[in-house]
């Protein structure tokens, strides 16, 4: 698939994974070696407790490992938390911020993703940063209206041209099977790339934007062809190597 920016295939673990895993990620390193993805860049992003050992395993290889979340301070007494700091210690590459189960079980609001945002990027950690819409939202004709909010709060007013990516995850597509149709996600990804290039200048056009949102095999292939989405943030189906496998397979 030619596109004009390098995809990106994320693998968002959320709270599933043990350290017996780690042989998908072996499996996972393999085949990216064979296939030379030339014009994809994968990223998995485990729980916490497995990250420095996926991380440590993929060290040489083009697999890049991330977090699925990171503390908006810098050290001290925060019990539970995990500062950037800490990520860039054991060699993550990424951060996923702001997503919606963040934003609903912990209350993060786009403020709080803001500071995140900063603390991340200061610690030369890439971001993701996820927006959506739920589905009252959408059925009151609200989405962009929601998202040009969120992203007005959320975004980091201080950029580098590829530390920052934004990811598109309506909340009613999240495990259910439920996709929206391919317009609906063409206009939600070409409003979001023109809200970044008002922010941003030339560095916002450079941005990549990710769909998320029950992406599997059956449906990965005509997603991913949609302009303005540069690839996936996958949830369910990036836990199962034969799955994960097959919506590279639309990649090169
Ligand atoms: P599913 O792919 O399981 O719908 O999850 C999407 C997601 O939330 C990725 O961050």
């Amino acid at each position: 698939m030619k596109k004009n920016k390098k995809l990106l295939i994320a693998g968002n673990w959320k709270m599933n994974g043990l350290r017996k895993n780690s042989l998908m990620i072996s499996n996972l390193m393999k085949y990216i070696k064979n296939k030379k993805f030339k014009n994809t860049d994968i990223l998995i992003c485990p729980p916490f407790t497995i990250a420095n050992i996926f991380s440590t395993l993929s060290k040489k290889s083009n697999l890049m490992i991330g977090a699925q979340n990171c503390s908006d301070k810098v050290s001290g007494a925060f019990t539970g938390d995990i500062s950037p700091e800490m990520l860039k210690d054991i060699d993550l590459e990424m951060v996923i911020l702001g997503h919606s189960e963040r934003r609903e079980y912990h209350n993060e609001t786009s403020e709080i993703v803001k500071l995140k945002a900063i603390n991340a990027l200061k610690n030369k950690l890439n971001v993701i940063i996820c927006v959506g819409e739920s589905l009252s939202q959408k059925k009151s004709g609200k989405t962009l209206r929601v998202i040009g909010d969120q992203l007005k709060k959320s975004l980091p007013d201080k950029i580098s041209s590829n530390n920052l990516i934004v990811a598109y995850e309506p909340i009613w597509a999240i495990g259910s099977g439920l996709i929206p149709n391919n317009e609906d996600i063409y206009k939600v990804h070409e409003f979001i790339t023109k809200k970044l290039v008002e922010k941003y200048g030339a560095k916002g056009k450079r941005i990549k934007i990710l769909y998320g949102g029950s992406v599997n095999k059956k449906n990965a292939g005509e997603i991913l062809s949609i302009d303005y989405v540069n690839g996936a943030l996958v949830g369910g189906a990036s836990l199962k190597y034969k799955d994960f496998k097959s919506i590279l397979d639309f990649c090169n």
